[in-house]
């Protein structure tokens, strides 16, 4: 079977939680592609060259949820060579036998425009900022000031910028429960899943 879900939006708008939902109740594969952009961000150095020899211990890194990690992803996910030493593993990994969860910005517009099911999860700014700083700590204003400069970043890019597909289900999780907001994904998948 190949089959493909693809969840994009903006930072801590519950992609990952629901994506990881989604892979462990339909038995689907899950690649956050997050990850690729904060390993790439991380090793410092030449980002093109980051990107081309990415390793499995860069995406091991402890250190790579943090905010000085996300800010770097989104600096070095604006390069477009950066963006292509990354397409084709993602691409692979979309149409894998056995179907696939990929969350990130562009899963829907560009990697797999074929997705079986297109998400764009997302929840007002305020929300976002909350829920990333219960993970982080620190100072919720600097928090909140980092999500929307970084969505700012993401969807002002002129390659592969954040935006939802035409053909994406728009799924607002401000004032849904982690449980609903899965439920609302889990119906859509199954649905297409028959
Ligand atoms: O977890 P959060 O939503 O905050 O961020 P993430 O999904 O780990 O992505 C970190 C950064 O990587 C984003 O701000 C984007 O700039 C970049 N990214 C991207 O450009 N394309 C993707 N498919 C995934 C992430």
């Amino acid at each position: 079977m190949i089959f493909t879900v693809a969840v994009d939006g903006p930072a801590a708008a519950g992609k990952g939680t629901i994506s990881k939902a989604l892979a462990d109740r339909f038995g689907l594969a899950h690649l956050d592609t997050g990850l690729l952009y904060r390993a790439v961000g991380a090793k410092g150095g030449d980002p093109v060259a980051a990107a081309q020899g990415l390793t499995p211990e860069d995406l091991a890194r402890d250190d790579l949820r943090s905010l000085a990690a996300g800010e770097a992803a989104s600096r070095v996910a604006a390069i477009p060579a950066v963006r292509a030493a990354l397409t084709q593993f993602q691409r692979d990994f979309a149409r894998r036998e056995g179907g696939a969860v990929l969350d990130g910005r562009d899963i829907g517009t560009v990697i797999c425009p074929e997705a079986e099911v297109k998400l764009y999860v997302t929840a007002s700014a305020e929300v976002r900022a909350h829920r990333r700083w219960l993970e982080v700590g620190g100072d919720a204003a600097q928090v909140l000031a980092e999500v929307v400069a970084r969505d700012e970043r993401d969807m002002g890019r002129a390659d592969a910028p954040l935006r939802p597909a035409a053909d994406a289900v728009r799924v607002d999780t401000s004032a849904l429960s982690i449980d609903e907001a899965v439920a609302q994904a889990a119906t859509l998948v199954a649905a297409r899943l028959g």
